[in-house]
């Protein structure tokens, strides 16, 4: 199960991000699928996963095209909302020339997933779910009632932080495995580092320990071109390496490392294997264009990565 946002990237490739106030040109508009939900969901099910994903669009063109994308990528969206109060949701992004992004989200029909939405889908499907992924892009009170949905079925559940909103706070009592990035990591123990510095990897660490004597589950901070750290109940902690790759675009790199995260950790593949799977998965994703391009086939990820043939074993 995914939950998340699903919305329609409009992507423009500049020589540099603007700066507030200032106009980047670059030589054309782009349309790709997005939202970090239906990204998660699409990582997770070209992988090889049976994935259903929760959500909404609008009763519009993008709208159904964006479902029609989920469902190439075979993805089960019959539980995704067709709202006729507000339009699907739409990025706007500009990529810059080492694929590094900016992003600005018109949330539009995600707003309007509601609890009971959620509460109704999962109490339906949570008993055969192998895992839930969440991320926040979704009302607050949504992103809570699938939660604790979770944690009241006995399933796990991977809460994606990405935005950091302030309900994260207040479930992390229920256990999820928390997968930020270094800033949402931050942010998340109540450290935000002073505006425009860069995280360090000290701070960083520091902070997962501390959402790990809360959670009381595994942390997996993804650190981009640094690799992931991760911090295990008990205070272990390891820094995997990150994998080489070509980078043309980072957009969705952290959706499709929760996603097939998500998905191994379903499988049953240990947290080692499951986020050096996952490593693999996003390390292919940033070479190719859009969230999705590049998002790795389960045989594209097992050439990469043999450990992902424990996708397959149970
Ligand atoms: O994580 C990348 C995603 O963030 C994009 O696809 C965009 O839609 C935003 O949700
Ligand atoms: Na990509």
């Amino acid at each position: 199960m995914v939950l998340g946002a699903v919305n329609v990237d409009m992507v423009v490739r500049a020589p540099r991000l603007p700066a507030p106030g200032e106009t980047v040109v670059g030589p054309g508009m782009e349309r790709f699928g997005g939202g970090k939900g239906a990204n998660a969901a699409v990582a997770a099910a070209r992988a090889g996963g049976r994935v259903r994903y929760i959500g909404a669009v609008g009763d519009d063109d993008i709208g159904r095209q964006a479902l029609r994308e989920l469902q190439d990528d075979g993805v089960d969206t019959s539980g995704v909302l067709v709202s006729t109060a507000s339009p699907t949701g739409v990025a706007l992004i500009v990529v810059g020339p080492g694929g590094e992004n900016q992003i600005a989200v018109g949330a539009g029909a995600n707003g309007d997933v509601s609890a009971e939405l959620v509460t109704a889908e999962l109490a339906r499907v949570l008993p055969g779910a192998g895992g839930v992924l969440v991320s926040t892009e979704i009302p607050e009170e949504a992103v809570a009632a699938a939660v604790r949905a979770a944690h009241g079925a006995g399933v796990r559940c991977i809460l994606n932080p990405a935005p950091v909103v302030p309900v994260v706070a207040e479930l992390l009592g229920l256990g999820p495995v928390l997968t930020p990035n270094a800033g949402e990591c931050l942010a998340l123990a109540g450290r935000p580092p002073a505006d425009g510095a860069e995280p360090k990897r000290d701070q960083v660490l520091d902070a997962a320990h501390a959402l790990v004597a809360v959670t009381g589950a595994e942390v997996v901070v993804t650190l981009g071109a640094d690799g992931v750290l991760v911090v295990r109940p008990g205070g272990t902690s390891e820094h995997v390496p990150p994998r080489p790759a070509t980078v043309r675009d980072t957009t969705g790199a952290g959706d499709t490392f929760s996603g097939v995260l998500a998905l191994a950790l379903a499988r049953g593949v240990g947290l080692d294997d499951a986020v050096r799977i996952a490593n693999a998965a996003a390390a292919l994703s940033v070479a190719g264009e859009g969230a999705r391009g590049g998002m790795p086939t389960a045989d594209e990820l097992v050439a990469a990565e043999p450990a992902a043939k424990a996708l397959w074993n149970g």
